[in-house]
């Protein structure tokens, strides 16, 4: 056999959780989804055609996360969702109510927008011809009416709206009128994410990235852990990169349970206590001589209880509804069709992934993390080192929204991200050779079977 010596695993069994960090009911394996054992077509991958019909059969047809509630706390704030060609205006009403429209002005197309973010103190002016815009959509005026022929002017028109709707702070949009509604379309995911109130948290960071690669290519490095171990040796000194948890639900949707806080045992010697748990012990204010009894392997009883002893003294009361590997471990959920979230307790770390408004060898990476935010001046920011390690974690402290990072190189996307940003566009070169079969995947790389699977059922319909 091939590889490392490792126990007999039954992949429909799944490989469960360390029993180090006990797991609540929603860590319960889920039933197997059996997607079948074929290659992965690779021209789904890079062929413009395949390209061109996921936008009109899926892009076109789904709801996407467009942004955060919090970004636009008053009446009259928006922020601008961009995705392929098309761009929306997100704003919040007079009413409260949070409304998307086509950030396309009707009268010769002009966009109404053009930064990440902003306030229509009264209303939306276009910065063509000045027609102007209602909170809600509507068309308030038209710059010397007179000078239209009244046949003309009466095909003018507000703002084109597009649905829009919210669940736990996170606002999705959809371009089709028939969408289902959000709820059914997000599946499991409330049930399983509403313990961990992302709608108290708040953005402390967000880059965008544009990856030469398709946005396929880059999700999927997103969906596997197979890789981290070579791609990412730093993380295994902390974070299990063989026992976790594969899980597939209806709907496209899937997640990875990665237990978190412990030397594994691929470490040279897990009993060691590594320089990462402790570091990650202190960033929760915990004392590492008060736990000098706890060998690397046990260590996620030290975290675990200096994160619970945070919570307490934070006021973060919804930690008492977490289970212990809610708090401790990187519960790693993706949405269909195209979102990873890593949550770690205090912080959910949004992965998005878009395609390009015409390339389908380039694709629009975003990521967000979000904090809770800290009664006691607590700024956990970049918790889990993904982000940007040369930021200033004490220059956040939940007041300010800091800016969309438009990031030029790798690096700008963190250390560990920069692993990533340079190990795709290199895989999407194999993956455009005449030579390159497909993909052959592991059971660790199920869940790119799985929305590949909901895909095809939006492309067949
Ligand atoms: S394009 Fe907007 S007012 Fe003319
Ligand atoms: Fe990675």
């Amino acid at each position: 056999m091939l590889g490392l010596e490792r126990p007999e695993v039954d992949y429909r069994e799944g490989v469960r959780m360390t029993p180090r960090v006990e797991a609540g009911p929603l860590a319960e394996k889920a039933p197997y989804i059996d997607h079948g054992t074929a290659i992965v077509d690779p021209r789904r991958y890079r062929d413009p055609a395949e390209a061109a019909r996921e936008w009109e059969k899926m892009w076109t047809k789904v709801w996407t996360l467009a942004g955060f509630a919090s970004d636009i706390p008053h009446a009259g704030d928006w922020f601008k969702y961009d995705l392929g060609p098309e761009s929306f205006v997100v704003v919040r009403g007079e009413d409260d109510k949070i409304r998307a429209f086509y950030n396309v002005c009707p009268h010769r197309g002009n966009r109404i927008v053009r930064s990440d973010f902003g306030t229509a103190t009264d209303c939306f002016t276009c910065a063509f011809h000045g027609w102007r815009f209602g909170h809600d959509g509507g068309l308030l005026s038209v710059k010397d009416p007179e000078t239209f022929r009244p046949e003309v002017l009466a095909h003018a028109t507000g703002l084109t709206e597009v649905r829009c709707d919210m669940w736990a702070g996170l606002v999705f949009v959809s371009m089709d009128p028939d969408v289902v509604d959000l709820r059914t379309f997000l599946g499991i995911l409330p049930e399983h994410l509403d313990a961990f109130h992302f709608e108290k948290m708040r953005v402390s960071e967000d880059i965008v990235y544009t990856y030469d690669a398709n946005w396929k290519t880059t999700y999927d490095a997103f969906m596997e852990f197979y890789h981290a171990d070579m791609i990412h040796p730093e993380l295994g000194e902390a974070m299990e990169t063989y026992y976790n948890q594969y899980d597939l639900y209806p709907l496209g949707i899937s997640r990875m349970l990665l237990p978190f806080g412990y030397a594994p045992d691929k470490t040279a010697d897990p009993s060691v206590v590594n320089e990462a748990l402790v570091q990650t012990l202190v960033r929760y204010e915990g004392d590492p001589e008060e736990w000098k009894h706890l060998t690397g392997e046990e260590y996620a009883e030290a975290i675990l209880e200096a994160k619970r002893r945070l919570a307490d003294r934070e006021g973060w009361d919804h930690f008492k509804d977490l289970s212990d590997s809610q708090v401790v471990g990187d519960w790693n959920y993706s949405f269909f069709p195209n979102v990873t979230i890593n949550i770690f307790g205090e912080m959910a770390y949004f992965q998005i992934f878009r395609p390009h408004a015409t390339d389908p060898m380039k694709c629009v990476w975003r990521s967000v993390q979000l904090n809770l935010v800290g009664r006691n001046g607590f700024q956990p920011v970049l918790a889990t080192g993904l982000g940007n390690e040369q930021d200033d974690p004490n220059g956040w402290d939940g007041t300010v929204r800091p800016p969309i990072v438009y990031a030029q190189t790798p690096e700008d996307t963190g250390f560990i991200l920069a692993q990533d940003a340079y190990l795709v566009p290199p895989v999407q070169e194999g993956v455009n050779s005449r030579s390159f079969k497909g993909f052959i995947l592991s059971e660790q790389e199920i869940r790119i079977r799985h929305y590949l699977a909901e895909l095809d059922r939006y492309l067949n319909a």
